[in-house]
């Protein structure tokens, strides 16, 4: 199957709501129907990006909001230029584990950084070209999700902090009802993902050749 143009799928919520899982069942589901696709994760996915990864997620040592903001939007940028602009170029179908509404819902709302000024620097680095097509979020009122890691920087953060990113995904989505949708995961996550599937179907058939 065809498409006229590449197509960028985002997927975001809080630690453990199942992203990896619906990003890998997602794309065997569009592989299956013979489409290309490319997933990617964030931070990370080129060698610069990979290197901001680990003093993101791995570092102990603390910094500063702003630091981890333009780590953040730095690895964005590099993953944009070197692969997201080149898939979109071959009509790829482009599934992207966290994008720019985490920076938004993280280093916005729950680090407490202006959120205009975070959405301004996000359009900076993404430009017109690499917007998101559709974004899901998955939701949960279950604080920490299906599973506490509790390893990395951001995980470790208290419960009101990530009550603050759920408050803020659930912002974005109202203020941006047509790209993003909310989806429950109080649910069976094959039932999850059909109505995952029924929404990227309906997308689908606006860009078929
Ligand atoms: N709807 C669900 N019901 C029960 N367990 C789930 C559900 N969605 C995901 N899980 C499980 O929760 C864990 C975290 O999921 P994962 O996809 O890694 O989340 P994330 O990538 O958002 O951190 C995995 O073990 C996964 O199998
Ligand atoms: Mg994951």
């Amino acid at each position: 199957m065809k498409l006229k143009k590449g197509i960028l799928v985002t997927f975001e919520g809080g630690e453990g709501c199942g992203k990896s899982t619906h990003v890998n069942l997602l794309k065997d589901y569009l592989e299956d129907k013979g489409f290309k696709v490319l997933v990617i994760r964030e931070p990370g996915g080129t060698k610069t990006g990979e290197k901001l990864r680990k003093i993101l997620l791995e570092g102990k040592s603390k910094i500063s909001s702003l630091t981890e903001l333009f780590l953040f939007l730095a690895s964005r940028r590099e993953l944009i230029i070197k692969v997201i602009e080149p898939a979109l170029k071959q009509n790829k179908i482009i599934i992207c584990d966290r994008f720019i509404d985490s920076t938004v819902a993280y280093q916005g709302y729950a680090r407490g950084i202006n959120i205009e000024l975070v959405s301004k620097l996000n359009d900076l680095v993404v430009g017109k070209k690499a917007l998101p097509d559709i974004t899901f979020i998955l939701d949960t009122n279950k604080h920490l999700g299906f599973k506490s890691k509790g390893e990395d920087r951001i995980e470790v953060e208290d419960k009101s902090f990530h009550k603050r990113v759920r408050e803020g995904y659930l912002e974005i989505a109202q203020k941006a009802s047509s790209r993003v949708k909310v989806i429950n995961v109080d649910d069976k996550i094959v039932d999850i993902q059909k109505k995952i599937r029924i929404i990227v179907n309906e997308s689908l058939t606006k860009f078929k050749v």
